[in-house]
């Protein structure tokens, strides 16, 4: 019996979990995949609830960011000390992000990667996601733009990894390429408002 079959499945199956979703009915009673972008991720749950409850929809937002990372994050470090190999290891990356984007309890609707991509990366691509992650953080506090700055965030992982020999190496980048994939294709719809100049700023 192959056991990596197992870990694809927890993968899957954690990375479909809504936190955001989840901790914006409980907390502010409110569905936010029916307002706002609709998205399940810590920006919508951040302009939902900021509407009527700003110091809550602050904390409800970073709990979304830091639970929708581990989602990924734990599975991967379980697997790490089960001495599971970089393949595995890549390919839970990738389940974790296809659950949290096409979520099993959601009817494989879901976010857009995100924060889910920054957990798995922060343990596989350490250094050009920290970089990423400084791209994010200036430009979300510059350009006040939550899409942009992730996509110009996300950009800049790839290209850190590029030119960094870094982190767990499989031979080839296809995993992440695949990752950086599936998030820039879930902001289709926010591309287009980008460039229409039509996509709302999160303050
Ligand atoms: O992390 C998701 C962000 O890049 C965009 O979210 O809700 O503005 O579509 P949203």
């Amino acid at each position: 019996f192959n056991f990596n079959i197992l870990f694809y499945i927890v993968a899957y199956v954690a990375g479909s979990i809504p936190f955001g979703l989840l901790l914006a009915k409980v907390f502010a009673g409110v569905n936010i995949k029916e307002h706002g972008s609709k998205s399940i991720g810590a920006t919508n749950v951040l302009r939902v609830v900021k509407e009527t409850n700003p110091s809550l929809a602050k904390k409800l937002s970073v709990a979304t960011v830091i639970l929708d990372a581990l989602k990924g994050t734990i599975v991967i470090l379980i697997a790490m000390m089960l001495d599971a190999s970089t393949s595995t290891l890549w390919a839970i990356a990738v389940l974790a992000i296809l659950g949290h984007c096409y979520s099993i309890f959601l009817g494989l609707e879901g976010g857009k990667g995100v924060a889910t991509g920054l957990g798995v990366f922060l343990v596989l691509i350490p250094i050009p996601t920290l970089i990423g992650a400084v791209v994010w953080i200036f430009c979300a506090k510059v350009l006040k733009v939550s899409s942009l700055s992730s996509l110009l965030g996300l950009t800049a992982v790839v290209i850190a990894a590029l030119f960094l020999n870094n982190g767990l190496e499989i031979g080839s980048n296809a995993p992440m390429y695949l990752i950086a994939f599936i998030i820039y294709y879930k902001h289709i719809p926010n591309i287009l408002r980008l460039i229409k100049g039509e996509e709302k700023k999160v303050i």
